[in-house]
């Protein structure tokens, strides 16, 4: 009863912030993101009778699992009729905890590898449905390339789950520059971040009353392969979502000094006729999105910025797979 699986993060470029449903992580909104391939991790489970406790490694040091992580694993225990505990060991190679959707791609292995060691065969909606659960934002890295995550209606969350909307190769000149300038664990979670911003945010209804017009601008932007519309729209996502998580009481502030300057840098560029557009999620890192033509050189300007401690270039990636090589 062991598998390994692979997925890669996901970077939203319609953001997901505020759930409706805290249990069954659904969603106040729906949201868009490009699956990356230049990070990934990668995770083992092996489910025995001969294991006494349910234990975790990331990156070979030993970790403590969260009770919300238990009680995924309990869930998936019971679609597999089995109580015996599990061993999961998970490789990354990129910052966890950071801001770098290192939650999507863990759960997302780790829901695919447990559904598959236990012999569950799940479409890619159900995979997606289950893995929402461990994490809202994981339900996207189940899918490849562009991926839209439904909010849905019901109160079961049957109909809030992802898909893929154009695959990795659909648009192969695109490209996303994570600029790294903290290694740092985040000091608020986006679980916590979520919950604030929907309880005290004076704008939150804001947010919410543009999140359909954005979806329509992202879908035609990704359909018509137009760089422009999707910067423009996803940097202003990103600001408007930002801007609900700073006016929250206390104020979550995820920038660092090194993000701003980021910031002015991209907007600076931009007027002297670089195209880039950055986004930001729950964390101090910027993602910068441009086209492979312009890599080389917006990559060599941020890296002669002060706060960028490295860059990793990302190219659209692959959904959720599956390995015969376990960590273990
Ligand atoms: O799934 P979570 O709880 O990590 O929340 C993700 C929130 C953002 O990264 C800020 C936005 C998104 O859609 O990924």
């Amino acid at each position: 009863m062991k598998a390994t699986a692979l997925a890669h993060p996901n970077i939203a470029l319609i953001k997901y912030w505020g759930k409706r449903d805290k249990l069954l992580f659904l969603p106040q909104n729906g949201s868009i993101s490009l699956t990356l391939d230049g990070m990934w991790t990668k995770t083992t489970i092996e489910f025995s009778n001969a294991h006494k406790i349910d234990s975790l490694t990331i990156n070979n040091e030993p970790s403590e699992l969260t009770d919300h992580q238990v009680n995924h694993l309990d869930k998936i225990r019971e679609l597999g009729g089995t109580t015996a505990h599990a061993k999961i060991a998970s490789e990354t190679n990129f910052p966890v905890g950071a801001g770098l959707a290192s939650s999507a791609s863990g759960l997302a292995a780790l829901t695919a590898a447990a559904t598959k060691a236990l012999g569950l065969e799940l479409t890619e909606k159900e995979l997606s449905i289950l893995t929402r659960q461990g994490s809202g934002s994981a339900s996207r890295s189940i899918c490849e390339g562009f991926a839209e995550w439904h909010r849905g209606e019901k109160d079961d969350g049957t109909d809030s789950f992802a898909e893929t909307i154009a695959p990795k190769d659909y648009w192969p000149g695109m490209r996303l520059i994570a600029t790294i300038v903290s290694e740092e664990k985040k000091k608020i979670s986006s679980r916590a971040g979520h919950e604030q911003t929907v309880a005290t945010c004076p704008y939150y209804g804001g947010w919410l009353a543009t999140i359909k017009d954005d979806l329509t601008a992202m879908r035609t932007a990704i359909k018509e392969k137009d760089f422009t519309l999707l910067g423009e729209t996803a940097e202003f996502n990103c600001l408007k979502m930002h801007a609900t998580m700073i006016t929250t009481k206390p104020s979550i502030m995820y920038w660092e000094p090194a993000s701003v300057e980021i910031m002015h840098a991209i907007q600076q560029w931009r007027e002297e006729g670089l195209e880039s557009y950055f986004t930001i999620d729950a964390g101090p890192q910027v993602k910068v999105l441009c086209m492979e033509k312009d890599v080389e050189e917006i990559e060599k300007k941020l890296q002669a910025l002060l706060g960028v401690k490295r860059t990793i270039v990302c190219k659209p990636g692959d959904g959720v797979s599956y390995s015969e090589e376990h960590l273990f």
